[in-house]
């Protein structure tokens, strides 16, 4: 898949802050899996976190790893929350999702948006994709 590059900025230029990634590397150097959030403009204080883990490496607790350290830079960061979307017949997110504590606001299209709250409750916006 060749990238353009709004996309590749959008993958590579993070500030840590609104947008951080993680990534696992093999000792050989092979990418194994990424764990990233992106700020979502329209919800302040709210980002959307992703998950990928290539397949080979998956149900081996390496995104829930990952996770757990976004998380942490998350909640550093003063981030009220995530949301996550997957489709709806994705059972390891699913189970990934409900295995983080994100509960699950609605589904439209197809598409399950999941929900987890990391800051107080000042934070009381429900994000939803519309
Ligand atoms: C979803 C995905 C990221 C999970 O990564 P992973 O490293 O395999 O997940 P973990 O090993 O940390 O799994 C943690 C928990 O999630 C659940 N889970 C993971 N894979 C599952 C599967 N295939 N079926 C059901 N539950 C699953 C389980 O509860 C698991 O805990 P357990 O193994 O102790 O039962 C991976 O399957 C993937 O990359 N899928 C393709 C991309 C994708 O769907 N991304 C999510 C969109 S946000």
């Amino acid at each position: 898949m060749k990238l353009d590059d709004t996309q590749l900025r959008h993958l590579t230029e993070l500030d840590y802050t609104s947008s951080f990634a993680l990534v696992a590397l093999t000792g050989d150097g092979e990418g194994v899996s990424v764990v990233r959030y992106a700020a979502l403009p329209e919800h302040p204080g709210w980002a959307e976190v992703a998950f990928t883990v290539k397949r080979g490496w998956r149900r081996a607790a390496i995104a829930t790893m990952l996770y757990r350290i976004v998380e942490t830079r998350a909640r550093d960061c003063g981030l009220c929350g995530f949301v996550a979307f997957h489709l709806a017949e994705n059972e390891a997110a699913a189970g990934l999702l409900d295995r983080l504590a994100f509960d699950v606001v609605g589904t439209a299209g197809g598409i399950v948006e999941t929900r987890k709250r990391l800051g107080d409750a000042r934070c009381a916006l429900t994000p939803r994709r519309p």
